[in-house]
């Protein structure tokens, strides 16, 4: 099983690219994906946090099914927007509140090479905006104000060197 890359890594700046293949690979790898999940008690997880930049992503939060993004563009947000205090297995130990528009619509690709389009709101538009941001090569941490950003980061090496 793969490991989760933390922050420091560079991979997690760079921007993922286009999935044109989509053989049995792509489904195995996905299940990888949300093995990880399970692992590390998460509810997203995307491609580059484990040093692949590729465009896939995988939620799973409560009473939702399993879902996965393979190329995915956000098609549509809301002005209205909410406050939700997020995380990131690529930044153990580590949250804050993130504000983001409160509902988007998503297209994207599924395992076997199809399109489809999906709505979101709630927990599910969060973790997909938040899924979405780390394709771009964007973490929650760089849309805080950068005092508090500052702040977080380090907070984020004390624990590190704690922990060392
Ligand atoms: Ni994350």
């Amino acid at each position: 099983m793969s490991r989760i890359i933390t922050l420091g890594n560079e991979l997690l700046k760079n921007q993922s690219e286009i999935v044109t293949e989509f053989d049995k690979k792509i489904g195995e790898y996905t299940e990888n994906m949300f093995g990880l999940l399970v692992r590390y008690n998460g509810i997203g997880l995307a491609s580059v946090q484990i040093g692949d930049l590729i465009q896939v992503f995988v939620v799973s939060i409560p009473k939702d099914k399993p879902r996965v993004f393979i190329n995915p563009e956000i098609i549509e947000t809301s002005l209205e927007q909410d406050v939700y205090e997020e995380g990131c297995l690529s930044i153990p130990g580590i949250n804050a509140d993130v504000t983001r528009p409160s509902y988007v619509k998503i297209q994207a690709w599924n395992t076997r090479g199809r399109p489809f389009t999906l709505q979101a709101e709630g927990l599910l538009a969060r973790v997909i905006q938040h899924e979405f941001d780390h394709l771009k090569g964007c973490l929650f941490i760089d849309r805080l104000h950068p005092d508090k950003k500052e702040r977080l980061l380090n907070l984020y090496n004390k624990k590190n060197q704690k922990g060392k």
